[in-house]
């Protein structure tokens, strides 16, 4: 079995997730880090015991050849990052979160990926905590409480910050599938700190309809419904999911519950940030050198990413043309940039 040799592009609050559980990844060796804060590049070498340190991109790949890069930077550059990967020979790229923004970026990163044939996966690493990965809360789905017809969705959040999140959770306890329309209206725009990048509407619902006739609604604003007790905007990210004999109630960080017809108390089972954040991250990087090595596909690979963020961009489509639409989305940048000025001028999209 071979060992791959990786790379951390961004030094970040984010990059320390990634780097912490290095030590307990097999055939997978954390070689160098790049950032273009010398600073903050000299902490976290140090921190990590990384041998290499950059803060050109271009010459770290050159000079360590790394099998594997981790994007870990804000999404300003995704498709320059995501090439420069592919020149130098890197089999596979993990992408923090949003792969991309605007549509043009998801083509250009689609069209990499197509003609290098790097592996490309999103983190979006929820779906390496238990009840998502091994299934349970969708076997509950499939199982226990007759046919899914509804969903509320709701995360406080905006549509690049927790909604890639949201939707990723959402589409793996479907099955996968795409969602085949949506009418969503949006209001208000923050441009300010992280936000600045994960540019999209402040406040956001959406109703989707997927295969089978499942509706969804889709609530990513700051002001959404949130989950008792919490107080970090990303803690609140939550599910409910109406059957025709029974209900399951998902929470990021305080347990999932399921109650079902002739059941006299729910059945409760564990979902906790806390506790489940740090074996999630190993899990899904461990899974992209078992992926190389001949394993099982990515539960994030490129193609399941694009569904999220298709998915997403078909909500700001239909915030753009005010009326419900048919999916997969054929939103241009041009438009999304007018429905920024129109966000930005105060017009609802
Ligand atoms: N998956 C999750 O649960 C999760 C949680 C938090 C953040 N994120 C995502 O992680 C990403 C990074 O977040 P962060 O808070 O660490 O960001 P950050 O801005 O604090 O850190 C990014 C770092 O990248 C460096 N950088 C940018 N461009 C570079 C270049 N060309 N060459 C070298 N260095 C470069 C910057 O100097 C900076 O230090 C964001 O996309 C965010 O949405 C994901």
């Amino acid at each position: 079995m071979s060992s791959y040799r990786s790379l951390i592009l961004g030094c970040g609050p984010r990059a320390r997730a990634h780097a912490e559980v290095y030590p307990e990844l097999e055939r997978m060796e954390l070689v160098a880090a790049c950032d273009l804060d010398e600073e903050r590049l000299e902490e976290f070498t140090t921190t990590y015991g990384i041998e290499g340190a950059y803060t050109d991109y271009e010459t770290a790949l050159r000079e360590m050849e790394p099998d594997i890069v981790h994007v870990v930077t804000q999404p300003a550059r995704r498709v320059w990052e995501a090439e420069c990967a592919a020149s130098a020979g890197v089999q596979a790229a993990i992408i923090e979160k949003p792969i991309a923004v605007l549509p043009s970026e998801m083509v250009g990163l689609a069209l990499v990926r197509d003609e290098s044939g790097m592996k490309m996966i999103v983190n979006c690493q929820r779906r390496y905590f238990p009840q998502f990965r091994d299934g349970h809360i969708r076997r509950v789905m499939l199982e226990e409480i007759g046919e899914v017809y509804l969903i509320r969705a709701g995360a406080k959040g905006n549509l690049m910050s927790m909604g890639p999140h949201m939707m990723d959770l959402l589409l793996q306890l479907l099955g996968d599938v795409a969602p085949e329309s949506v009418w969503a209206m949006a209001y208000g725009i923050d441009e300010t700190g992280y936000k600045a990048y994960h540019r999209a509407p402040e406040h956001t619902f959406a109703e989707y309809w997927f295969p089978g006739g499942i509706r969804v609604l889709f609530d990513c604003d700051t002001e959404a419904l949130g989950t008792p007790d919490e107080e970090n905007f990303w803690m609140h990210l939550h599910f409910d999911i109406l059957g025709t004999k029974g209900r399951v109630y998902v929470t990021q960080n305080a347990g999932w519950w399921y109650q079902a017809e002739g059941m006299a108390e729910p059945v409760h089972g564990e979902s906790s940030w806390d506790t489940q954040q740090r074996d999630g991250q190993r899990d899904f990087q461990q899974a992209v050198a078992d992926w190389l090595d001949g394993g099982e596909p990515h539960l994030n690979r490129f193609d399941v990413a694009k569904n999220g963020f298709d998915s997403l961009t078909g909500a700001l489509q239909s915030a753009y043309e005010g009326r419900r639409v048919d999916l997969p989305h054929s939103l241009t940048d041009a438009q999304w940039h007018e429905l920024r000025e129109r966000l930005i001028s105060g017009d609802a999209g």
